[in-house]
C-alpha cells in the first residue's frame, strides 16, 4: 500500500449546510438496471479492486470494522484531508474509545479536542449523536440507511460509507472525490452539483457499487478520487479504469468537472477588538447552539454602512466600559458557506479592565490556556497576526 500523491479532501459544504446537506434518503437496496452503462460494471469493479489491492492506502480506520470508529473517521474526513485527520482521529479515540465515553463527556471537551480541524458543527453533532445512540439504542449503531440518516450530522453519503465499510452492505457513496470520478468517467457536461447531476450521479454510484465487496469497493473509489483522479493534474497514466473513462477518451479530463453555478454570497463587515492587559486578552464563548456554537471569539460588532470600522471599534470599547485607543492591527477575510466576512481587527491595551458594562461572558486568557482554546477560524487568524 502506498500514498504516492497528495490526496484531495472530499470537498463539500460549509459549516451551515453540513449535517444533512448531502442528499435526501433514497431507494435502497440497489436498483439492478445496469444495461444503461457504456461499459460492464463488473469490469469496472474488477479493475478498481485489483488496483486497490496494490495501491490502496493503509489508514488507521482501515484496521477496524467497529461502526463507532468508522463513524468518527467518516465525520472527520468530511471536508478534510486524510493527512490532517490522522492525528485528530488517534487523539480522539484515545480520549473517547467508545460511544458511551463520548456521550458522557462535556461538549467543551469534545470541541477542545476538535480545535483546528474546522467545521465545528461536526463535533457538536458527534456529541449529540453519541448521546442519542446510547440513550435510544443502548449504544448499538444502526445498520440501516434510514436509521443512520436520522442521526445528526449523517447524510446519505456518510451513511453509505458507514454501511459499506462497517457492515459490508452494498450502499453507494457520493462524496466529493467519488463525484469527480463519476463526472469524468461518464463525461458529465453540466453543473456537477445541480439537481440533474444529483439524480444522475447517485444512479451511477448505485449501479457501480460492488455487491460482492462493498467494504473494499467504497474505499477503493474514494482512494482513486483522492490520489489519482485529483481535481488538478489527475494521473490518467496510472488510472486503473482509464480505458473505460469517457472524459479521457474525449480529451475532457482537464475540463471536468465543470465549474459550479454559484449563488452570490453576501459580504458582512465586522470590527473586532483584541483587548490586552499585559500578557492576557479577552475572549467570550458563543452560545452552545447555532452557528459556530460553543467556540470562543473576540468581542466584535457589525459595521453599518454609514460608519467606519474605526468608529465602530471605539464605540465597542466604550460600550464595554473600557478606555483606550484601539489601533488597527489587520484585516481578515474569511469565507463561510453562506457569507463572506471582512473583519477589521484592532488592538488595544487597557490597564484597569474591571469595568466591563456589556461584557457578559468575557474572560481573560493567556499562555497555554489561550493556545488550546477552540477559537473560530476568522478570529484565530486575527490572533495569529498578533504574534507574527
Ligand atoms: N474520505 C472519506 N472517507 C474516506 C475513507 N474511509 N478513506 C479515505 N478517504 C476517505
Amino acid at each position: 500500500m502506498n500514498s504516492r500523491r497528495k490526496e484531495d479532501r472530499g470537498k463539500g459544504k460549509g459549516e451551515r449546510g453540513q449535517s444533512k446537506g448531502e442528499s435526501p434518503a433514497h431507494s435502497f437496496p440497489l436498483s439492478s438496471n445496469r444495461s444503461v452503462l457504456p461499459f460492464d460494471p463488473a469490469e469496472f469493479t474488477r479493475l478498481l479492486l485489483s488496483w486497490y489491492g496494490r495501491a490502496g492506502r493503509d489508514l488507521p480506520w482501515r484496521q477496524t470494522r467497529d461502526p463507532y470508529r468508522i463513524w468518527i473517521s467518516e465525520i472527520m474526513l468530511q471536508q478534510t484531508t486524510v493527512a490532517a485527520v490522522i492525528p485528530y482521529y488517534k487523539r480522539f479515540l484515545q480520549r473517547f474509545p467508545s460511544v458511551q465515553s463520548l456521550a458522557s463527556a462535556p461538549l467543551d471537551d469534545v470541541i477542545t479536542l476538535w480545535a483546528g480541524l474546522g467545521y465545528y458543527s461536526r463535533a457538536r453533532n458527534l456529541h449529540r449523536t453519541a448521546g442519542k445512540i446510547v440513550k435510544e439504542s443502548g449504544g448499538i449503531f444502526p445498520n440501516s440507511l434510514d436509521g443512520l440518516v436520522a442521526l445528526p450530522g449523517i447524510g446519505r453519503s456518510t451513511a453509505g460509507a458507514i454501511l459499506a465499510i462497517a457492515f459490508d452492505q452494498p450502499a453507494p457513496i457520493l462524496d466529493g472525490n467519488v463525484r469527480r470520478v463519476l463526472v469524468r468517467l461518464f463525461a458529465w457536461m453540466d453543473d456537477p452539483r445541480g439537481r440533474n447531476a444529483e439524480k444522475q450521479l447517485w444512479a451511477w454510484a448505485e449501479v457501480l457499487t460492488s455487491r460482492e465487496r462493498p467494504h473494499d469497493y467504497s474505499q477503493a473509489i474514494m482512494d482513486l478520487g483522492a490520489t489519482v483522479c485529483t481535481p488538478r493534474e489527475p494521473d490518467c497514466g496510472i488510472c486503473p479504469v482509464q480505458r473505460l473513462c469517457r472524459a479521457c477518451d474525449r480529451g475532457l479530463v482537464a475540463e471536468l468537472p465543470l465549474p459550479r453555478k454559484k449563488a452570490r454570497v453576501p459580504v458582512r463587515r465586522q470590527a473586532a477588538l483584541i483587548i490586552k492587559k499585559g500578557q492576557v486578552l479577552m475572549l467570550r464563548q458563543r452560545p452552545a447552539e447555532g452557528f459556530l456554537g460553543g467556540l470562543w471569539e473576540l468581542p466584535f460588532v457589525d459595521v453599518p454602512d454609514d460608519l467606519s470600522p474605526d468608529q465602530v471599534a471605539s464605540r465597542l470599547l466604550a460600550n464595554l466600559g473600557l478606555r483606550g485607543a484601539p489601533c488597527k492591527l489587520c484585516d481578515v477575510r474569511h469565507a463561510y458557506s453562506h457569507f463572506k466576512l471582512e473583519l477589521a481587527v484592532y488592538k488595544v491595551d487597557v490597564e484597569s479592565p474591571d469595568l466591563v458594562a456589556e461584557g457578559d461572558g468575557l474572560l481573560w486568557f493567556g499562555g497555554e490556556e489561550l493556545t488550546s482554546l477552540p477559537v473560530h477560524g476568522a478570529h484565530r487568524k486575527a490572533l495569529e497576526k498578533l504574534v507574527s
